[in-house]
């Protein structure tokens, strides 16, 4: 289980939008009774990105702390994981790459599998990370999850993005081998190229993950890996946070293991803080988890192993293991975490709407955005079909 060399998460970073609507002020205008949002999907409120910002604004801000921290020296690859990508040939990456100043000896792509394409940038990583030790990986997670207005949809929507800097001797999470997989192709969730907004069978998608959970799981455990009970934690993939529950609850009974409550909350409750605020950030949404799990459990979790299911719709799961390091715990960014998510202004629902429904005209007239971000990096406008982005 443990490989040669350790390689993992050296620092992770994350950002998220400059508004935020609360799940009270959905349910005042749909109607809802607001125990469905708080209780049954486990969401109080969802990041709302401004007219300036996008996949490209969100991931340069996760990513540069990183930069800051660590310098790019050893940065020879930058891996773009999204599903609402801004163009269907350039890399979003490019843009980041751009805008944090890397060199230009670096191979910069964008990849895609729905929410699971961070895990698929992560493995990659680690892969490159193994053939040339001395080189560090950028893997961005970004993503703004939108769905139709007064669709079932609505309520788990959210954006947010991780950066994460992979290498070896990881100061946060050393990653195991091997990894459970998981394949089949259904039509749970999908956004044909024409659409912004995503198209979802709520229930089949639901029934969809929990397939994909078992099967990885399955797999996990074909390839040698360690037993349910060796887990001090799970992180699964959070579309909403009430799935990570669901998705523990169907492993433990696949498992054979006691369904308890209590066990259940135990295992998963610390890695929901950020997600049930935030909503659904696709690729960042399981490495949100981590995050919350570092750093709201009370617990020390050097050296203890935490399970991680990481699910895209259409789709793929996967299922493996990861170890906090040694001093994991003084390099969390915690403070600029919680900032990052209590900074943002509270939408009311018209000026959610608005911006929902805003689109740029296509026909590459030359489109400034409004400023509202206060974030570092905005989208300034939409010039000749060109995006132009800005530092502020
Ligand atoms: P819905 O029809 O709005 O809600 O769909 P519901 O009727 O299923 O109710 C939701 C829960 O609230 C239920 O709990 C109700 O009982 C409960 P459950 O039975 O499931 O435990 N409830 C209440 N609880 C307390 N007080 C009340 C109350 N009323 C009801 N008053 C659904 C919900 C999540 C399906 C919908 O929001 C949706 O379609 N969301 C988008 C799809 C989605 O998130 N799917 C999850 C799995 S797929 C995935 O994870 C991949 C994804 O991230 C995309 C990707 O990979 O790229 C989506």
């Amino acid at each position: 289980m443990s490989s040669d060399i350790a390689i993992g998460i050296h620092d992770l970073s994350f950002a998220t939008t400059e508004f935020v609507l609360p799940h009270a002020a959905l349910a005042a205008y749909n109607g809802t009774e607001i125990g469905k949002y708080h209780l049954g999907i486990g969401q109080r409120s969802m990041s709302v990105p401004a007219a300036d910002e996008d996949i490209v604004t969100l991931g340069a801000a996760a990513a540069a702390p990183l930069i800051a921290a660590h310098g790019s020296d050893r940065i020879r690859t930058v891996v773009f994981a999204t599903e609402s990508s801004i163009d269907q040939a350039k890399s979003a990456g490019i843009y980041v790459h751009s805008l944090l100043g890397l060199a230009s000896a670096c191979r910069v792509v964008e990849l895609k599998q729905a929410c699971y394409g961070a895990t698929a940038a992560l493995q990659f990583a680690i892969g490159l990370v193994r053939r040339d030790p001395a080189q560090q990986v950028l893997v961005i997670a970004s993503d703004v999850s939108k769905y139709d207005l007064d669709s079932p949809g609505e309520a788990t929507q959210g954006a947010a993005a991780v950066a994460m800097l992979v290498g070896v001797d990881p100061a946060l999470l050393r990653i195991e081998e091997p990894s459970g997989l998981f394949t089949a192709d259904v039509m749970d969730f999908w956004r044909p190229n024409y659409r912004e907004a995503a198209l979802v069978d709520g229930q089949e998608s639901i029934a969809a993950y929990l397939q994909a959970v078992e099967g990885s799981f399955k797999d996990y455990t074909e390839q040698g890996g360690r037993p349910l009970e060796e887990f001090a934690a799970f992180c699964y993939h959070q579309p909403f946070t009430k799935m990570a529950y669901k998705a523990h609850r169907h492993l433990l009974n696949y498992c054979g293991a006691d369904t308890d409550a209590d066990a259940v909350e135990r295992a998963v409750k610390a890695s929901t803080a950020y997600n049930s605020v935030v909503g659904n950030s696709y690729t960042a949404s399981v490495y949100l988890g981590l995050a919350a799990l570092l750093e709201t459990t009370g617990e020390d979790l050097t050296g203890r192993p935490i399970a991680f299911l990481s699910y895209g719709s259409g789709s793929v799961a996967e299922f493996f293991c990861g170890t906090p390091a040694p001093g994991y715990r003084s390099r969390l960014r915690t403070a600029a975490h919680r900032e990052a998510i209590d900074r943002r202004t509270e939408l009311d629902y018209a000026a959610y709407r608005a911006l929902h429904q805003r689109s740029f005209p296509t026909d590459g007239g030359d489109y400034p955005t409004p400023a509202q971000t206060t974030g570092p990096f905005r989208l300034a406008a939409l010039n000749g079909h060109k995006r132009i982005y800005e530092a502020r």
